[in-house]
């Protein structure tokens, strides 16, 4: 494994490998490596001829008063953890490379940006598809790989790869849980114990919107007002319902929805979320529609 830090020296491999036919796998990261991003690695390992892991902790998705210089960074692990799992090259620019003085040019992704993280960190989802976009021009990936665990960031970056005829697959892959239920993340360890015991309340809660929506509950309201309640010893900040795809909340269960919710915990804030679909051609989704007269999806 190698590690590059040069832009031009990754864009001069990544050409290389190309030329020789080879696809190329690209995991994006922001290091303090977890299984969550372990499965990532693995999926693009087991596809791509070749894979690249990123490790770039990106200072345009901070926020002034958020935890740029307290992201947890553990460079040498990540790597060993990234040489065990097969990867070929971790890229790891400095941010002075990659925002130079005098940096001008961010990419904003209209609508599926809108609501849910967004309304409490308005930079956010600009600086992830401006990194995103910038590591995809260095990298040339075939296919590059998210998590769910981050549902509205990879609803972006698969509207931006789009809109911009980029030409790479955005690969989703589901997210990865402690054996507790709790979704990984590299935040999850500013959590005390206390608070990590509590934030368990959030994938408990998600699970019995599952069971309700197996059991064919089909009313958003419902579903959203039992996960506030499960959730409510947490200082909530959203628990939304929304279409899967572009984020505009629904009212009912129709086509491929995203049950989000984000919660506050200490200097932590914590993201969840499960995914519904009920097929168009759903006869009780049809029934629904025929009897209310209202548009379906
Ligand atoms: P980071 O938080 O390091 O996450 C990197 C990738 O790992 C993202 O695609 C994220 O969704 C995925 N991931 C994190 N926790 C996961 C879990 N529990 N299960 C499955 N996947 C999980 O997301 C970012 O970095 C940045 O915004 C980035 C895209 C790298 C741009 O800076």
């Amino acid at each position: 494994m190698k590690i590059i830090h040069d832009k031009q020296a990754m864009r001069v491999w990544a050409i290389a490998e190309k030329a020789k036919g080879r696809s190329i796998g690209f995991v994006p990261t922001m290091g303090a490596l977890h299984e969550g991003h372990a499965s990532l690695v693995r999926a693009a390992v087991e596809r791509d001829d070749v894979t690249v892991a990123s490790v770039f902790v990106n200072p345009t998705q901070f926020a002034p008063h958020e935890d740029l210089d307290s992201y947890p960074r553990t460079f040498e692990e990540d790597c060993a953890l990234l040489e065990k799992l097969g990867v070929d090259i971790v890229y790891a620019p400095d941010p002075e490379s990659m925002y130079p003085k005098g940096y001008a040019t961010y990419v904003t992704v209209e609508g599926v940006s809108e609501g849910l993280c967004s309304l409490t960190r308005p930079h956010f989802f600009r600086g992830v598809a401006t990194v995103v976009t910038k590591l995809f021009c260095t990298v040339l990936p075939d296919r590059a790989y998210f998590g769910q665990k981050d549902a509205q960031q990879c609803a972006i970056i698969k509207r931006m790869a789009e809109d911009l005829d980029l030409a790479v697959e955005i690969v989703e892959m589901p997210i990865i849980r402690e054996t507790d239920g709790l979704a990984m993340s590299s935040r999850n360890r500013y959590l005390s114990a206390e608070e990590r015991q509590k934030a368990l309340n959030i994938s408990a809660a998600l699970r019995r919107a599952q069971a309700m929506l197996a059991a064919g509950e089909r009313d958003g309201a419902a579903i959203v007002n039992a996960v506030r309640e499960g959730m409510a010893p947490l200082d909530i900040d959203y628990v939304v319902l929304v279409d899967a795809r572009t984020m505009v909340p629904v009212d009912r269960i129709c086509g491929e929805v995203l049950l989000a919710v984000a919660a506050n915990m200490g200097s932590a804030r914590l993201i969840d979320n499960i995914k519904f679909a009920v097929p168009q051609d759903n006869e009780a989704a049809l029934e629904m529609t025929a009897k209310e007269n209202v548009p379906c999806c």
